[in-house]
């Protein structure tokens, strides 16, 4: 997910281009550039954010131009893979948001014909492809251009000696803003919201073709109208899309992201780990590490490899690992971090690297350190992620690894069948979970009352029990503990009482009388208690203060569902409290110190 602008009209294009990238830098901000056009086109870009590019960028001269800031998909940030991309003749500049999917295709052909690519990226197709159907009319280069382009997109066309720019969206969003004898285009509405409210939101297949006086929509070659919009946010409601924070946004994203992370994995025939070629190789052991809630994805996915692959999977706390983990060289080590940053993890992937073995990084940002490091990096499809509490790249790290073993599942045909079938079906029971909003906010309203709270889980519901907890308490500063529901006997039993509230995960999975006698226990002890169950159990309701009910899915998926509530009983109860929840005192996006 980038973010990208175009201005044209009466004034000098810069300050706008800047301003509005600076609005979008919540959807990438690994790199960003410019294009301005006055007679010829000046390029300006770099692996830098915003404001940096304000700082340094010359003025650009020129009152028509685009611009970029990045969320790097296919090619590592660097000044050279940052957008705007341009054509060979240096005529036609590009800025696009979204993946073309037949890259290699167009580009050997387009090699062939002579063409000259200097990026990674898959962008820098677009341009080359508009100046080879260019014949007088860039609308038409543009049409032409995009008919041959397989996958999504977004972009905004400069050209040099054109007073227009040219707009097209496939399956990016990508809307005009109408100004006073100037009009803006844009990802999103928060980068225009300076300058007008007048909006119009191209749809599927739309082509924009954009002058300072005039505004033009083409489908299929023919014009067509588009209704216009008034927009009544603010800028910073807008960038969290009318959401009151970025928390819950991407909580509400979490469907999409799913699909996304998903869809890149099943549509590709390779294997997302070659598990087998690996073994041949002689790998012995698998281990997976992290640090925070990437940890507790890693613990999910111990329960999902031993039960679908049947080798054992050894899981480590990065930071600890560090200093005493057993480092055996035939091991395939997987190390899961959204930022692909974080000090401790990167300690434990050079130590890991050192004696041989075989790093794999399951990350979110593509370039980070991590990527760097590792042998083979697989990218979780979250986008970026503001909050520093991690909810959608938790759901998408997941689902990584749950086609990491789907792939070599001992499963037989008709588990596999089914199980292929609820992962599709999984973005629905999310969306079921986030509709159901209601029940989780009172049960919010009434834990936010509490300084001390525990949430208990079985099997693989046992590291979303941590999962919980660690929401709760980033960002409601409630100290809350994740526990094995077993385990809470052997010690934690002293603490229940009247104001220790717990949160118990029942799943209807072989340890569900087992859940269902420790609540018994827990109520024995005057606790309150929250029961996270599935719809359609008739016991727990007799049994638990409060049922939140979540969707019936086969147990092996019931995290995704489990987490993503947890995630809401955690943003409503800090709600309640008044706290910071984008940005909780003493924490960091990224950890990047030991
Ligand atoms: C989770 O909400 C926190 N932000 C934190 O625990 C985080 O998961 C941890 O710092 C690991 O970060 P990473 O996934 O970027 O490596």
């Amino acid at each position: 997910m980038c973010g990208i602008v175009g201005y044209i009209g009466e004034k000098q294009a810069q300050s706008f281009l800047v301003n509005s990238l600076r609005r979008l830098e919540y959807r990438g901000y690994d790199s960003c550039g410019i294009a301005v056009a006055d007679g010829s086109i000046e390029v300006y870009k770099d692996a830098i954010r915003v404001e940096t590019l304000e700082r340094v960028a010359p003025q650009l001269g020129g009152k028509v131009g685009i611009g970029h800031t990045r969320w790097a998909t296919c090619g590592g940030p660097s000044q050279v893979n940052a957008h705007p991309h341009c054509d060979c003749t240096g005529n036609i500049a590009v800025v696009h948001n979204g993946v073309i999917n037949n890259l290699q295709g167009l580009k050997q052909q387009l090699i062939s014909e002579g063409h000259n690519f200097v990026s990674e990226t898959d962008t820098e197709v677009i341009p080359h492809l508009i100046e080879k159907y260019y014949n007088g009319n860039l609308e038409k280069a543009v049409e032409a251009a995009l008919r041959v382009v397989e996958g999504s997109y977004a972009i905004v066309v400069l050209m040099a000696g054109e007073p227009k720019l040219v707009a097209a969206r496939k399956d990016s969003p990508l809307i005009i803003g109408i100004g006073d004898r100037e009009n803006f285009i844009a990802s999103d509405v928060p980068a225009i919201l300076d300058y007008t409210n007048r909006v119009i939101y191209l749809e599927e297949g739309d082509i924009g073709v954009v002058t300072k006086d005039s505004i033009k929509i083409r489908r299929d070659g023919t014009e067509v109208d588009r209704e216009e919009h008034k927009v009544l946010w603010s800028i910073e409601e807008a960038q969290k899309a009318g959401y009151e924070h970025f928390m819950l946004k991407e909580i509400h994203e979490q469907p999409k992201v799913i699909r996304d992370t998903l869809g890149e994995y099943t549509s590709s025939a390779e294997p997302v780990v070659d598990l087998m070629r690996l073994r041949d190789e002689g790998i012995e052991s698998m281990l997976i590490l992290a640090c925070g809630t990437s940890y507790h994805a890693a613990l999910v996915g111990k329960y999902i490899v031993e039960e679908l692959l049947r080798i054992p999977m050894m899981v480590e706390i990065a930071s600890e690992f560090s200093y005493y983990g057993q480092t055996l060289a035939r091991t395939l080590a997987i190390v899961i971090t959204q930022s692909g940053e974080t000090a401790d993890s990167l300690k434990a992937m050079k130590r890991l690297k050192e004696v041989g073995c075989r790093v794999v990084a399951i990350a979110n940002v593509v370039g980070s350190s991590a990527s760097r490091i590792a042998d083979q990096t697989i990218y979780t499809k979250a986008g970026p992620e503001i909050s520093v509490a991690a909810t959608k790249s938790f759901t998408a790290q997941l689902m990584v690894l749950y086609w990491l073993a789907i792939g070599y599942s001992k499963a037989d045909a008709r588990r596999l069948a089914s199980m292929l079938l609820e992962l599709r079906q999984l973005p629905s029971k999310v969306q079921q979970v986030l509709d159901n909003e209601d029940i989780i906010l009172q049960c919010a309203r009434y834990l936010s009352k509490y300084e001390n709270v525990f949430f208990i889980g079985r099997g693989i519901n046992f590291p979303v029990a941590l999962e919980g907890a660690l929401k709760l308490k980033e960002v409601s500063y409630i100290h809350a503990e994740g526990y094995a529901a077993g385990e809470l006997k052997h010690g934690p039993f002293a603490l229940l009482g009247e104001n220790t509230p717990v949160i118990a995960i029942v799943a209807r999975d072989n340890t569900y009388e087992a859940m269902l006698s420790n609540i018994k226990e827990i109520k024995a002890r005057k606790s309150p208690l929250i029961a996270l169950a599935e719809e359609g159990d008739e016991v727990i309701g007799s049994l638990a203060d409060s049922v939140i009910t979540v969707p019936q899915v086969d147990a092996i998926f019931s995290p995704v569902v489990n987490a993503v509530a947890l995630q809401l009983l955690a943003y409503y109860t800090a709600k309640e409290r008044g706290c910071p929840i984008d940005f909780p005192r003493n924490l960091a996006k990224s950890v990047t110190v030991e």
